[in-house]
């Protein structure tokens, strides 16, 4: 297999195989927020992650969900479907919480009876801001279809996951999702799924997600490592 890095990525790097339409993912032990701003080496958070997000999309591969996922090859690597990203970071939100109970002065942890979506255009030299649908389809990032797409399929998602995180005792707070084209122009669920892009909390209120790293709440793997535990249990269950 050949090794090329095609990307270097704030927590994943991206390596070309002999394949032109398959990819591996490698999972590394950073973490990062403000767009880089802040940078840490957490060891054991890129298997952590690897471990998380395949178990998450190997469940929603058998859900009928079209992902970018192919297998895990290792504790930190997995074998994806070679995509072209489309720049937008798709935000679901079931509760406020971070940025949205921010901006609009809310307390976190008040459920949103219809879960709201939100862009945010995935460029660093903008640092990501915050578009709605005619932005988007103004940038030509995606058509109006597409949109309409991105959203029903985000929905459907959440619905999914929900149910999956309340079966493990967890609350599905928010999460953010990317897709990308392959290349006949499918649209996949790609990029990750784990602790880092979506806030998780448990009966008694802790954060099981990256807020432990933004907020100073403890150990991030330690936390990280509770999600995968309960996990594992259902998916073993399962087998
Ligand atoms: P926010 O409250 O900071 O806007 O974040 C909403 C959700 O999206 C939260 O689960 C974290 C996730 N997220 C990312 O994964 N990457 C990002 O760059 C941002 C801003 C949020």
């Amino acid at each position: 297999m050949s090794t090329q890095l095609l990307y270097q990525g704030k927590a994943k790097d991206i390596y070309g195989t002999d394949d032109p339409d398959q990819i591996i993912s490698v999972y590394k032990d950073q973490a990062t927020m403000l767009n880089g701003a802040r940078k840490e080496e957490i060891a054991g958070k890129g298997r952590l992650n690897n471990l998380i997000s395949s178990l998450i999309f190997e469940r929603l591969n058998k859900a009928g969900v079209a992902t970018h996922f192919i297998k895990r090859l290792s504790e930190t690597e997995q074998l994806n479907k070679m995509v072209s990203i489309i720049p937008l970071e798709v935000v679901l939100r079931n509760r406020t919480a971070g940025s949205f109970s921010k901006r609009f002065g809310l307390k976190e942890g008040l459920v949103l009876e219809t879960p709201i979506i939100e862009f945010y255009y995935k460029n660093d030299d903008l640092d990501d801001p915050f578009i709605n649908d005619e932005h988007v389809t103004f940038l030509g990032l995606a058509t109006s279809d597409e949109v309409a797409y991105l959203k029903s399929e985000t929905r459907r998602i959440n619905e999914l996951l929900k149910e999956w995180f309340a079966e493990i005792g967890l609350t599905l707070v928010d999460f953010k999702l990317e897709f990308g084209k392959d290349k006949d122009g499918q649209i996949l669920l790609a990029d990750e799924f784990s602790p880092d892009n979506c806030r998780l909390w448990d009966a008694k209120g802790n954060h099981l997600d990256k807020d432990v790293f933004r907020r100073n709440l403890g150990s991030l793997t330690e936390v990280y490592a509770r999600v995968l535990e309960r996990l594992q249990a259902v998916a073993e269950k399962e087998e």
